[in-house]
C-alpha cells in the first residue's frame, strides 16, 4: 500500500514532515506493509496536511492530519482506506478538485514529483517526443494556435514571442524561466516546481527545440528552498536520463538548464531587472527597447516565461493546439491556475478553463469569507491589482473583461478581504509596498510612492482631505502614464480602484476642524 504525505511548502508549514515521521515509526511499529510517498500538494490548503492512500478504488484522502492523529487513522483502518473523523472520501470526489479542469496541474500532488517513472507513467514527455520529431517553426505554429498567453500577468501571446527569438540572429540564445514568484497570495510556480518539476523541464526543453535556445535558467527566489532543491534534483535526474544535455532524449540536439537564485526583490520579478540580476547585476530596470527577446541574457535573444506558460506546453504538444484552444472564453484560451487566498473558507489553487465568474469563485469555491463575515473587496492580481467590490462579482475570469473593468487578472491571485477591512490603509498600504519594492530608476516611482503613503496619511488624519483625494488621483495617473515598469505602473491599480468602490473609506470624520 502507498500513502501519500505532501512534501510542498504548505503543508510543510502545517506539519506535513512530524505528520511523515509519525506515520514512519507507526508502519515500523506495526510491522505494515505500506510505502510513503512523498507527493507535491492538491492544492486544498485548509485541509492540509492532506493526506492520500492508494486503495483498489482510487485515492481516498484524509486531512488536516496532525502527528497525533496517526495513531487513531492507524486503528481506524487507514491503510485500507477506512472511515475515519477526518477522512474526506475518494480524493478525486471532493468538490473543490471535482470541478477543477487540470491540465497544467494534472499530475501535481498525484505522483512523486522526483520519479521520472511516475512522471512518464502519467504522460510526461509526450509533448517532447513530438515536438522532436518537428521543425522549429511547427513548434511555435502549435504553440501560438493554442492561444496560450503569458501567464506570468502581462497575457503576451507566447507562440508570438517565441516566434521572434526563433526569427532573432544570434549564436546564442536562452530560455529564461521566470520563477520569481512575488505576489502576495500566489503559489502557482512554487507548486509546479516542488509538485511537478518535469513538466517545468519539458515545457523548457521545447521551448529551447523552438528557438534553437540551447541553454536555460529558472530564475526564483531564495524564499522559496523546498522549489529549489525540488528543481535542482529533477534536473539532475532528467540529466542522467537524457531528457537533457548534448542530444535531449537521443535527439542530437542540446538542451540544459539550472537553476539561479535570486535575494527575492519584488521587482527582479520585472523580466529585465531578472536579466540583470541573473547576470551578477543589480536587479534594475532596463529600458524596452530593445526586447529580451531580440537582446535579452548576455544580450542575447531571449524567451522569458512564467513557470505556468512552459508548464503549460507539454501538454498542448501532447494534445494539440485545438485541444487546449477549446477550453475558455474569448482571447483567453485553456485553464487558468487560480490561487484563492487570504480571508476565505477553502483557500488552495483552482485549475479552470477561463470564464468563470468571479463572484463564482468566492462564493461557492471559495465558500465566502473564513470569518463568516461579508465579503468586502476581492483584490486580483497581486499587490498591484485592482480591489473589486461584489457589484462587479460578475466579471468573467478572462483578461479583456478585468482590464474592460479597470483592472487585472496578473498571475491569477485572489486575495479576499471582508468587512472590516479599510481600504484607505490597504491603498496606503500599496503605496507603501510601492516605495519598499521600487528599483529607484524613474522618479514617478521611486517619489511618487512615498509621496503616496504622505498624502494617504493626510487624509486618513482629516486634514484637506478633498484636495489631498484629488492630490492622490493625480499622482496615481502620473505614476501610471510614467513609470518605466509596471511596479510604479501599476499601483495605482489597487489605489484608484479602492478610492472608486469604497469612497466611504477615504472620507475620515473631520476631527480637528470640528473641535476648533
Ligand atoms: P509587457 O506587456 O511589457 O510584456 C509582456 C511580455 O511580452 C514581455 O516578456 C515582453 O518582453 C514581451 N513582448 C512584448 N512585445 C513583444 C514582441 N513584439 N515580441 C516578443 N515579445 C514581446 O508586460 P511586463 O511588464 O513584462 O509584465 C507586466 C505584468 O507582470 C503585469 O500584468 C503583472 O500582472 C505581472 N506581474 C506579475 C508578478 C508575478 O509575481 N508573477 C509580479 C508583478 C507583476
Ligand atoms: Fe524602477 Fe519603479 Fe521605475 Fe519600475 S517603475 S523602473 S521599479 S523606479
Amino acid at each position: 500500500t502507498k500513502i501519500y504525505i505532501p512534501r510542498d511548502a504548505a503543508a510543510l508549514a502545517l506539519g506535513a514532515d512530524k505528520v511523515a515521521k509519525a506515520m514512519e515509526d507507526a508502519i515500523a511499529g506495526r510491522g505494515l506493509d505500506v510505502t510513503i510517498v512523498r507527493n507535491g500538494s492538491r492544492g486544498l490548503h485548509w485541509l492540509e496536511p492532506l493526506i492520500e492512500v492508494e486503495t483498489p478504488g482510487g485515492r481516498v484522502a484524509y486531512g488536516p492530519v496532525k502527528a497525533r492523529d496517526v495513531a487513531s487513522l492507524i486503528d481506524a483502518g487507514l491503510v485500507e482506506g477506512g472511515s475515519h473523523a477526518l477522512c474526506l472520501g475518494k480524493t478525486e470526489d471532493i468538490p473543490f478538485l471535482k470541478q477543477q479542469t487540470r491540465l497544467t496541474f494534472a499530475r501535481c500532488g498525484v505522483i512523486d514529483p522526483v520519479s521520472l517513472d511516475d512522471y512518464r507513467a502519467h504522460g510526461g514527455l509526450r509533448g517532447l517526443e513530438n515536438a522532436i520529431a518537428m521543425e522549429p517553426m511547427a513548434i511555435v505554429t502549435q504553440v501560438t494556435e493554442s492561444g496560450l498567453r503569458g501567464r506570468g500577468g502581462a497575457g503576451f501571446p507566447t507562440g508570438i514571442k517565441w516566434k521572434t527569438v526563433l526569427e532573432a540572429a544570434g549564436e546564442r540564445k536562452y530560455i529564461v524561466c521566470n520563477a520569481d514568484e512575488g505576489d502576495s497570495g500566489t503559489f502557482a510556480d512554487r507548486m509546479i516546481m516542488e509538485g511537478d518539476p518535469f513538466v517545468l523541464i519539458e515545457g523548457m526543453a521545447i521551448a529551447g527545440l523552438a528557438t534553437g535556445a540551447t541553454k536555460g535558467f529558472i530564475y526564483t527566489r531564495s524564499e522559496y528552498p523546498h522549489a529549489i532543491a525540488t528543481m535542482a534534483q529533477a534536473i539532475e535526474i532528467a540529466r542522467r536520463a537524457g531528457v537533457l544535455g548534448p542530444s535531449v532524449l537521443g535527439s542530437g540536439r542540446a538542451f540544459d538548464m539550472e537553476v539561479r537564485t535570486g535575494a527575492g526583490a519584488y521587482v527582479c520579478g520585472e523580466e529585465t531587472a531578472l536579466l540583470n540580476s541573473l547576470e551578477g547585476k543589480r536587479g534594475i530596470v532596463r529600458a524596452k527597447p530593445p526586447l529580451p527577446a531580440h537582446k535579452g541574457l548576455f544580450d542575447c535573444p531571449t524567451v522569458i516565461n512564467n513557470v505556468i506558460s512552459l508548464a503549460s506546453v507539454p501538454v498542448i504538444m501532447d494534445k494539440g493546439a485545438a485541444f487546449y484552444r477549446d477550453f475558455g472564453m474569448g482571447r483567453s484560451r485553456g485553464t487558468i491556475p487560480i490561487q484563492i487566498a487570504g480571508n476565505v473558507k477553502h483557500s488552495g489553487l483552482f485549475e479552470t478553463a477561463f470564464g468563470l465568474a468571479l463572484g463564482e469563485i468566492i462564493d461557492h469555491i471559495g465558500g465566502g469569507t473564513a470569518s463568516g463575515r461579508p465579503v468586502k473587496a476581492v483584490q486580483v492580481g497581486g499587490p498591484l491589482g485592482a480591489y473589486f467590490p461584489r457589484a462587479l462579482f460578475d466579471t468573467p475570469f478572462d483578461y479583456e473583461a478585468f482590464a474592460a473593468r479597470d483592472g487585472l487578472i496578473g498571475h491569477a491571485g485572489i486575495v479576499v478581504f471582508d468587512d472590516t477591512a479599510d481600504m484607505l490603509k490597504q491603498a496606503r498600504f500599496a503605496m507603501e509596498f510601492c516605495a519598499i519594492e521600487s528599483c529607484g530608476k524613474c522618479t514617478p516611482c521611486r517619489i511618487g510612492s512615498t509621496r503616496g503613503v504622505e498624502v494617504a496619511d493626510k487624509i486618513a488624519a482629516g486634514i484637506e482631505p478633498e484636495s489631498n483625494r484629488e492630490l492622490l488621483a493625480d499622482l496615481c495617473n502620473t505614476m501610471k502614464f510614467g513609470s518605466l515598469c509596471a511596479l510604479g505602473g501599476f499601483t495605482p491599480y489597487p489605489v484608484v480602484s479602492a478610492m472608486t468602490h469604497f469612497p466611504d473609506d477615504f472620507q475620515p470624520a473631520p476631527l480637528v476642524e470640528a473641535a476648533e
